[in-house]
């Protein structure tokens, strides 16, 4: 989606998750950085654009969304005022052409969108835990499968690779525990999986391996 809906979202969300009760805390803030990504940008920057105004919106005094200036054709943004527009959107160069880890990715992909359908509707937290609990489940398949593809393959990152995901695992594991006690919102949960598993390992980690991948199919055939 184009800048200014996903200011909106941010916006929307951030209003959600300040309105909410959280059983045991209370309420809670978040701030939100916003960085339309540019079709001649490395996903390095796009991710280090978004950064930056997330960092802006922490030092401005947290509990506020931050739209990185540059780019944004305003035009185009008219027609994006829809707010079906509120999940994450499954595009082509996403694939690596493996069918079990794209089939693996686009379900990570809706998780994080029933995820956020939570998160907007203030679900309670024993009606997503089941939902929570699929995720993860559905993770560690995924990084066993995509390790046994990456090693079946020689991949020369996969020692590398395989370390990225653990890390991923104990996070999760973290937030979850944190989540159920009642000590994190919903909300931080659905930022760990859309940016750090799907925007920044998904669509940046992941896709240095299926260039390999892409590489030795073409040699072999
Ligand atoms: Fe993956
Ligand atoms: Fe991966």
């Amino acid at each position: 989606s184009g800048l200014m809906i996903a200011s909106l979202l941010a916006e929307r969300i951030r209003k959600a998750i300040m309105a909410f009760e959280f059983h045991g805390v209370g309420h809670v803030t978040a701030s939100f950085g916003v960085a339309e990504y540019r079709e001649d940008e490395t996903w390095e920057s796009w991710l280090c654009r978004s950064d930056a105004a997330l960092y802006a919106a922490k030092e401005g005094g947290r509990n506020r969304v931050v739209t990185d200036a540059c780019g944004a054709d305003e035009a185009d943004e008219a027609e994006l005022l829809d707010l079906a527009f509120l999940r994450l959107v499954w595009r082509s160069n996403y694939e690596s052409g493996h069918a079990l880890l794209d089939t693996q990715h686009r379900n990570l992909f809706e998780h994080a969108n029933n995820l956020l359908i939570a998160v907007i509707g203030e679900r309670p937290t024993d009606e997503v835990a089941p939902q929570i609990e699929a995720l993860v489940a559905d993770l560690l398949d995924h990084f066993r499968d995509e390790e046994a593809v990456f090693r079946s393959i020689g991949y020369s990152g996969a020692d590398e690779h395989a370390l990225t995901h653990q890390g991923l695992i104990d996070r999760a594991g973290e937030l979850v525990a944190n989540f159920t006690s009642g000590e994190l919102a919903l909300g931080d949960l659905f930022n760990f999986l859309a940016y750090d598993v799907v925007a920044k390992h998904m669509l940046s980690e992941d896709r240095k391996f299926f260039g390999q991948m892409q590489a030795i199919r073409d040699t072999a055939g």
